[in-house]
């Protein structure tokens, strides 16, 4: 009894630094002052937009460097991640990121698509 007990005991604790280390990781990427794509902005669009613009998915594509440049430069990503603009539905879909990770990728586009 007293055995299994701990053994929970570690496994939740385990479980807590797990989740704060994932959380710390996220925090680091989205307050870049000088973000690259690969860096900072890749992970965001792999985690918020690639599960729908994959290829073969909803254009625009975003998988590459140069199609979230192209989406972001002539097309309307920005203008659909900011809620303070309006050109349709929001995204992502489930509703707009935190407000630092929006400013970064604008931070991004002013800074010329560093890759
Ligand atoms: C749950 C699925 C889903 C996710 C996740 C998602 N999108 Fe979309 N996206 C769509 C759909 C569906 C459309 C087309 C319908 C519409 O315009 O709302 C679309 C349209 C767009 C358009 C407009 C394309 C055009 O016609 O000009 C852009 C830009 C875009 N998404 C960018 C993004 C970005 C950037 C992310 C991540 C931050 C993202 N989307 C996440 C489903 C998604």
């Amino acid at each position: 009894m007293k055995k299994s007990i701990l053994l929970l005991f570690t496994c939740a604790s385990f479980l807590a630094s797990c989740t704060t280390r994932t959380y710390e990781e996220i925090s680091e990427t989205e307050t870049s002052a000088s973000p690259t794509f690969t860096a900072n902005i890749e992970p965001i669009i792999k985690t918020n937009c690639i599960g729908c613009h994959s290829s073969g998915g909803r254009f625009p594509t975003l998988e590459t460097y140069d199609q979230v440049k192209d989406a972001t430069q002539n097309g309307d990503l920005i203008c659909r991640i900011d809620q303070t603009q309006s050109c349709g539905n929001v995204m992502p879909r489930s509703g707009a990121m935190p407000r630092q990770t929006i400013d970064m990728i604008i931070l991004w586009q002013k800074e010329g698509y560093k890759n």
